[in-house]
């Protein structure tokens, strides 16, 4: 069978990010590097390695440093070039008019009403949500692995991690139904249920696959946990109607909207690089941090 292909893909990049004070005053949380390339760029690199075409970013105030991250720097470019020095490290940073799209989230009210303020530019057709604090490692990326389950079950479809058990109050959690490999029917879901609640340990992780139904779910939608609109809640209206799955992703994945996580996932990639691995790995053995 084939299924209406995934040319979309919105970031929602409206949040505060209160965990990360006083770093994300005046600097939105999707600019944290991780070594030397900002959150945000490692998800649309991602997103591109899926085959999307046409990131959708929804931005609030303070986060102009994330639109100009993706635009031509005329000044910097041109004295580069004047300097012989090449520009390759900045291909990824240089999107074309039209392969990009802002929306702005005038109030961050939730991760569901940001979605939602992307509806016209998504129109009628699938579409694909990354939250770039959740830093996913893996071959293939975890776009290009959700895609592929796609392409087999079509529907909806949400990235599925186990976490332990006191961890559940933290996340959306699935009521899972029947596993075929990494596939996981999701037969429920429920937002941040109060600890010893949750009908599994099987999280959702900031990736999914949605049908555009889901833009006239949330138009309805009420404020759920935290007073925030869930996207979460939206999806699970949807249960029932469409197929839905969860993806379990094969690879790594580190919560940099979280300080411990954002520091473990910059050494997890500074000890890979070429160029710092050596004296970062010979630094971390110095303090005792690896062998
Ligand atoms: P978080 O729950 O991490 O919230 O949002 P936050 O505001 O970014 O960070 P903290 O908890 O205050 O530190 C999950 C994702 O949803 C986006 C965020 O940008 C992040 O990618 N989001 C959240 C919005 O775009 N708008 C919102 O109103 C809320």
């Amino acid at each position: 069978m084939s299924f209406k292909p995934l040319r979309k893909a919105v970031f929602p990049v409206g949040g505060l990010g209160t965990r990360f004070l006083p770093a994300t005053k005046a600097m939105p949380k999707e600019m944290l590097p991780v070594v030397d390339r900002p959150l945000i760029q490692y998800a649309v690199e991602e997103a591109m390695e899926a085959g999307i075409e046409q990131m959708i970013f929804v931005t609030g105030r303070g986060k102009s440093a994330i639109e100009d991250h993706f635009d031509i720097a005329f000044e910097l470019e041109s004295t580069m070039t004047g300097r012989g020095k090449s520009l390759d490290i900045l291909d990824a940073t240089r999107l074309q008019p039209g392969q990009i799209a802002y929306v702005r989230q005038q109030e961050p009210l939730g991760l569901g009403h940001a979605v939602w303020c992307a509806r016209h530019i998504v129109g009628d057709e699938p579409f694909a949500v990354l939250l770039a604090d959740d830093f996913m490692l893996g071959t293939p990326g975890c776009l290009k692995q959700m895609v592929q389950a796609y392409n087999q079950v079509g529907g909806n479809l949400i990235c599925a991690q186990e976490v332990d058990d006191d961890q559940t109050d933290k996340y959306g959690v699935i009521t899972p139904g029947a596993r075929d490999g990494a596939l996981t029917e999701v037969r429920g879901l429920v937002e941040k249920p109060k600890a010893g609640t949750a009908p599994s340990n099987l999280a959702v992780i900031g990736r999914y696959v949605l049908q555009p139904e889901v833009m006239r779910v949330l138009e309805t939608q009420e404020a759920g946990a935290g007073g925030e609109i869930q996207l979460t809640d939206a999806m699970a209206r949807m249960i029932g109607d469409q197929p839905f799955h969860g993806v379990t992703f094969d690879g790594v994945r580190y919560d940099c909207g979280d300080k411990a996580g954002f520091l473990q996932a910059n050494l997890a990639v500074a000890v890979e690089r070429e160029d710092i691995g050596p004296a970062v790995r010979a630094f971390a053995r110095e303090i005792g941090a690896c062998s």
